[in-house]
């Protein structure tokens, strides 16, 4: 079977890339306790450097979207400066990085606000546990695990807030000399929480109808072009996604809205999660990728348990112009080789996905 249709350019919105295999984004907890960028994340970001693009880790644009110990932010003058220093090393290695924007809205456990309540769309708790702070024994191992709270609904003025922490962060992603930036719509967080019927109960110009439950989105997409030009901004979905407690009445319908959505601001590319297999996330029992090529004339890049020949497949038969790549990243700093040349992949160590330090985070070798 050739490869070439995954190895072969791709100019995604303003974007050159010399190939279609992207970096997912994978929170690797790396960061400082204070949630500043170390050097060591842009010593494992230049290893992956040959990926036509690297989709930074998931990055907070306020601290009160961030509950992940050692997750990166982006809201301050020192975060700027340390992401510049790891985007300067991506960029001397020949690389591209766009920035995840996110806030975790509901997902936020207290123990990361002083003890008040995290924020979503309506008081309605996620389903399941996340990873707690650590308390003062802790020995660098596992976090303690804690279930999610139900959080306080937003009113007007918390949108408002959140809408300008987005344009605050975008700008703050150009000054760190950000290629672009990808704006995290999917996996449960508040842009999710506010997209899906399931997680939002509002009343208000912001719940109900779908046209209502996308415009958060569109203050956000709107908030974050007035300092990113949008052929280099980028939005993650996963409207088909059940996990922490999602779930919409009609994926397909909210798919189109998002869609048109980004049409209309002319952004460069959808991320969909839509997998091939069960295994990060289930495989949908109804795909909305055509849904989302009949609103969207952008790149849509695919995700979710790929491989080559599968990528190779969806870029061939028209459902992707690239694939990203999460688990595989992990282990194998030069997955774009070793798809082109049929190497094998090295398995990752997941005991060390969230925690610790330079093991199992850039000392994977290459192949050979
Ligand atoms: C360790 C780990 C961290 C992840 N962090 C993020 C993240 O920060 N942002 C995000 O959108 N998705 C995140 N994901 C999801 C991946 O980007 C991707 O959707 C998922 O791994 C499925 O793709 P794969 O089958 O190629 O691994 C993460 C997944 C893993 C395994």
């Amino acid at each position: 079977m050739s490869l070439d249709a995954l190895f072969s350019p791709l100019t995604m919105g303003t974007l050159a890339m010399p190939n279609r295999v992207v970096m997912a984004p994978l929170t690797r907890a790396r960061a400082s306790a204070a949630s500043v960028p170390l050097p060591i994340q842009g010593e494992y970001y230049a290893q992956r450097a040959d990926a036509g693009l690297i989709i930074s880790e998931a990055t907070a644009v306020d601290p009160l979207g961030m509950g992940w110990y050692r997750a990166p932010g982006i809201w301050s003058d020192e975060m700027v400066t340390a992401w510049k220093g790891v985007t300067d090393q991506v960029h001397a290695a020949g690389g591209r990085i766009y920035c995840q924007l996110w806030h975790m809205g509901r997902l936020v456990l207290p123990d990361y606000l002083g003890g008040a309540l995290p924020i979503g769309p309506s008081a309605i708790a996620g389903e399941g546990e996340t990873m707690a702070p650590p308390t003062a024994d802790y020995d660098g191992g596992f976090l303690p695990m804690k279930p999610y709270v139900v959080p306080r609904a937003m009113r007007q003025s918390d949108i408002n807030y959140l809408v300008a922490a987005y344009g605050r962060a975008a700008a703050n992603a150009m000054a760190a000399g950000f290629d672009g930036a990808e704006i995290h719509g999917a996996n449960g967080y508040v842009i999710d929480q506010f997209l899906q019927s399931k997680t939002n109960q509002r009343q208000d110009g912001y719940g109900g109808s779908v046209e209502n439950r996308v415009r958060l989105l569109d203050e956000v997409i709107g908030a974050v072009t007035a300092h990113v030009d949008p052929g280099r901004v980028g939005l993650r979905i996963s409207p088909t996604s059940e996990r922490k407690g999602m779930g919409d009445a009609n994926p397909a319908a909210l798919t189109e809205a998002i869609g048109a959505l980004a049409q209309r601001h002319g952004l460069a590319y959808i991320h969909l999660i839509e997998p091939v297999a069960s295994g990060f996330m289930e495989k949908p029992d109804y795909p909305v990728i055509a849904h989302l090529r009949a609103m969207f004339a952008g790149a849509i890049i695919q995700n979710g348990s790929f491989d080559a020949p599968t990528a190779v497949a969806h870029i061939e038969g028209g459902k992707a112009d690239a694939i990203s790549f999460g688990r595989p990243y992990i282990a194998n700093p030069d997955l774009v080789t070793r798809l082109r040349e049929g190497h094998p992949l090295a398995p990752a160590n997941f005991d060390y996905a969230y925690v610790g330090d330079a093991k199992g985070y850039t000392d994977y070798p290459p192949y050979g």
